[in-house]
């Protein structure tokens, strides 16, 4: 066991099987000295700061029907919107006034966001923000589409992988989607030039620790420059409602493995962590996340983007709640960083 740590520690790589063996015997012992690492190769790239991200949430129409997302298509109980441009651009004024440096448009697979639509509202924001960074994260589109959005100025895109097996991807999507469509979209994305974010859930239905072995070589291969897992939340109104939700010990000790195994990437504690514990999303930070992505939608809409049921949208997680995600950092000795945060392809040793 220590050896794997120490392995992972100095060479920031394991295979397959040394994976394996770390995820199935790590005990609270091995993944304190692991978390220990893991923040302290954090904070060599990125000092006790963490950095933040306003997040849009644009749409909640989407034509995807995830079985276990909240927002899916035949969840008929929830109330649609869509934002206006203008409500967007409030939203990203809103942000920048609070001292934000990157927006994140996400939303449902909408067809209302066609890039006749995004490019201008991309140049839009990129014009007069020029010191900010553009994140999408809109789901799976064409090759042409996605040059459009890069050229309009985007240069960060989150898609999440889900699953690096395409039989727990085909156990958790319908048949209409497929595994290899979403893996060819990251690897475009990475190849046009964006910040590319890859990730999943933890604990999702039918996931064993050999797939979770299997997401981690993925990332060693594809090595996106950012990564967002969290813990599966069920929601009542979906196919996979009944199950359980992951664990949070889990997610914390993934964090700490991944960002051993990608020294440099931009890591968030996620929404989905502080949703199932107030503290988790600093523990979050304590294991080697590095990134936190409040809530800047209108509030009005906000509870109706519940992909997981209880989404934490308010307090730590809302825009207007910075002090007080701030004075949490602080009980760790962490803070507020306003930088922009682009990644940095430089590795320190
Ligand atoms: N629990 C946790 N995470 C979820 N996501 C979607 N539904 C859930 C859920 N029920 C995650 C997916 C998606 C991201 C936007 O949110 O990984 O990519």
């Amino acid at each position: 066991m220590d050896a794997l740590v120490d392995r992972l520690v100095c060479e920031h790589r394991l295979d397959a099987a040394q994976l394996g063996s770390l995820l199935e015997s790590c005990d609270d012992r091995a993944f304190n000295i692991l978390r220990k690492h893991a923040a302290e190769v954090a904070q060599r790239h990125f000092g006790r700061r963490v950095y933040i991200r306003g997040l849009i949430e644009v749409s909640n129409y989407c034509r995807n029907n995830c079985l276990y997302c909240g927002i899916r298509r035949d969840n008929r109980a929830v109330e649609r919107y869509r934002l206006t441009d203008e409500q967007i651009l409030s939203a990203c004024e809103a942000g920048y006034q609070l001292g934000f440096r990157t927006f994140v448009m996400q939303g449902g697979e909408d067809g209302a966001f066609a890039d006749k639509r995004l490019v201008p509202l991309i140049s839009t924001i990129h014009s007069r923000y020029p010191d900010c960074a553009i994140t999408l994260s809109l789901g799976e589109r064409s090759e042409e589409s996605y040059k459009a959005l890069y050229e309009a100025g985007a240069r960060r895109y989150l898609l999440r992988h889900e699953s690096a097996s395409p039989q727990l991807y085909a156990s958790l999507h319908p048949s209409d989607m497929s595994w290899s469509n979403r893996i060819e979209c990251i690897k475009t994305l990475k190849h046009i030039g964006y910040q590319t974010g890859m990730g999943m859930m933890v604990g999702a239905p039918g996931q064993t620790l050999d797939h979770l072995v299997q997401d981690l070589m993925l990332l060693q291969q594809i090595r996106p420059q950012m990564v967002g897992i969290g813990p599966f939340i069920p929601h009542s109104a979906t196919p996979l409602g009944h199950y359980k939700a992951g664990s949070v010990q889990t997610t914390l000790l993934l964090i700490s493995i991944i960002r051993l195994l990608l020294p440099n990437a931009l890591i968030p504690s996620t929404t989905a962590l502080a949703t199932l514990s107030p503290m988790a999303q600093i523990e979050g930070i304590a294991a080697g996340a590095n990134v936190i992505m409040p809530n800047l939608s209108p509030t009005d809409v906000r509870r109706n983007y519940e992909i997981y049921e209880g989404k934490a949208a308010f307090g730590t997680e809302a825009a207007e709640g910075l002090k007080m995600l701030s004075d949490r950092l602080a009980t760790i000795n962490y803070e507020i960083s306003y930088d922009i945060g682009n990644y940095n392809e430089e590795v320190k040793i």
